[in-house]
C-alpha cells in the first residue's frame, strides 16, 4: 500500500516536471499522452486502484484522484504558458522594417532668409543681427524720425513699455552696426519684425532682411546694381527691376524697388493688377542726418540701404496667395518646400 502511494507521488512529480519543461505544444502533448492519456502512467495507476483489497481502496483512491487533479491543473497551466509565448512571438516580428522618425526640415521662411543672405554674402556682405525688442532711439530717433512726427504713423508700432517696442523694421540694426564699426560697412541683417497689421498679405510678425553699405564713393548706381544682381539671382536670370521715388526718413533720395511681375513677366495680369510690376522692397541713399548719430563724416563716405520683406519675397517666388500658409504649421503645405 505505502509502495503505491509513493509511486503516485513519484509519477505526479515526473508529470509536473515534464509539463513545466515542455517548450512547445508538441512536447506538451507528448507529455500529456505519457501521463494522462488513456494508456498514460497516471491513468493506469488510477485504474489499478480497483484491484486493491477493499480496505485499501479509499485511501489509495483519494491519493490517485488528487494526483490526477494536480497533474491536470499543471497541464492546463503549461498550455496557457505556451499559448502566451506564441502570441508574444507573433507580436514581435523582428523581420519587420523599423519605424523611422520623421526628419524635420527648415521652415520655408528660414530657408528663404538663408538664401537671401547667401546671395548678399557672395556680393561681399556680412551677416549681423540685432534685438527684436528695441528702444525708441534705435527704431525711430536715430533713424531721423523726430518724436511725434507723422512719419511714425506708417510704422503701426506695438509698444511693450516706456520707449520700448517690438522693432517695426530691421533698420535699427543700421544704427547699431554703424555705432560699432567704421566704414567700409557692407552688412545684411535678417530677422523678425512686428507691426499692427493683419490681412492676407500682412502678418503682425513678419521678416525682413536689412542691407547697409557705407563706403567711399557709393552712388545710387551701386544701389541699383546690387539690387538688380540680387533680383536676378533670387528670382530668375531675366528679372528686371525698376526704382520708383518714395519716402523714408532715413534715406534721401528714397526708392521703392519693384520687380517685373513673376507671373506675367511684365505684360500685366491679376497678380500685378495690370501694372506688370510687383513691389519688392524699400531703399535709398543713407540720409547724412544718420551719420551725425554715429559719428561718421558725410564728406568722406556715402551709402545706400534697403529693407526687403522676406515673407513677401517667398510669396512672390513660390506663388503663395495667403501669408497665413507660412504661419499655420500645416505639414501638407510646409512639406512641399
Ligand atoms: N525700413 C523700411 C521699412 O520697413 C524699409 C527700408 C529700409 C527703406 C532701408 C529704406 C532703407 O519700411
Amino acid at each position: 500500500m505505502s509502495g503505491l502511494l509513493e509511486k503516485i507521488v513519484s509519477i505526479q512529480n515526473s508529470a509536473l516536471q515534464a509539463f513545466n519543461q515542455a517548450a512547445n505544444s508538441q512536447d506538451l502533448e507528448k507529455a500529456r499522452v505519457e501521463f494522462l492519456g488513456t494508456k498514460g502512467r497516471l491513468t493506469e495507476l488510477t485504474r489499478s486502484v480497483g484491484t486493491l483489497p477493499a480496505e485499501e481502496r479509499p485511501q489509495a483512491g483519494q491519493a490517485a484522484n488528487e494526483a490526477l487533479k494536480t497533474t491536470k491543473a499543471a497541464h492546463q497551466k503549461a498550455l496557457e504558458r505556451i499559448a502566451e509565448t506564441k502570441s508574444q512571438k507573433a507580436a514581435l516580428d523582428v523581420t519587420l522594417p523599423g519605424r523611422r522618425r520623421p526628419v524635420g526640415r527648415q521652415h520655408l521662411i528660414s530657408r528663404t532668409m538663408t538664401e537671401i543672405c547667401e546671395i548678399f554674402e557672395r556680393l561681399g556682405f556680412t551677416v549681423v543681427e540685432g534685438p527684436e525688442v528695441e528702444t525708441d532711439y534705435y527704431n525711430f530717433e536715430a533713424l531721423n524720425f523726430p518724436a511725434d512726427h507723422p512719419s511714425r504713423d506708417m510704422q503701426e508700432t506695438l509698444f511693450v513699455g516706456n520707449k520700448l517696442l517690438l522693432r517695426t523694421h530691421t533698420s535699427p540694426v543700421q544704427i547699431r552696426t554703424m555705432e560699432k564699426r567704421r566704414p567700409p560697412v557692407w552688412i545684411v541683417a535678417p530677422g523678425k519684425t512686428y507691426r499692427r497689421d493683419d490681412d492676407i498679405t500682412h502678418s503682425p510678425m513678419f521678416h525682413q532682411v536689412e542691407g547697409l553699405v557705407v563706403d567711399k564713393g557709393i552712388t545710387m548706381a551701386d544701389l541699383k546694381g546690387i539690387l538688380s544682381a540680387f533680383a536676378t539671382s533670387f528670382f530668375s536670370p531675366d528679372t528686371a527691376i525698376r526704382l520708383r521715388p518714395s519716402f523714408f526718413p532715413f534715406t534721401e533720395p528714397s526708392a521703392e524697388v519693384d520687380i517685373a511681375c513673376v507671373l506675367c513677366g511684365g505684360r500685366g495680369c491679376r497678380l500685378c493688377k495690370g501694372s506688370g510690376w510687383l513691389e519688392l522692397l524699400g531703399s535709398g541713399m543713407v540720409d547724412p542726418a544718420l551719420y551725425k548719430f554715429v559719428g561718421y563724416d558725410p564728406r568722406e563716405v556715402s551709402g545706400f540701404a534697403f529693407g526687403l520683406g522676406v515673407d513677401r519675397a517667398a510669396m512672390l517666388k513660390y506663388g503663395l496667395s495667403n501669408i497665413r500658409h507660412l504661419y499655420e504649421g500645416d505639414l501638407r503645405f510646409l512639406e512641399q518646400f
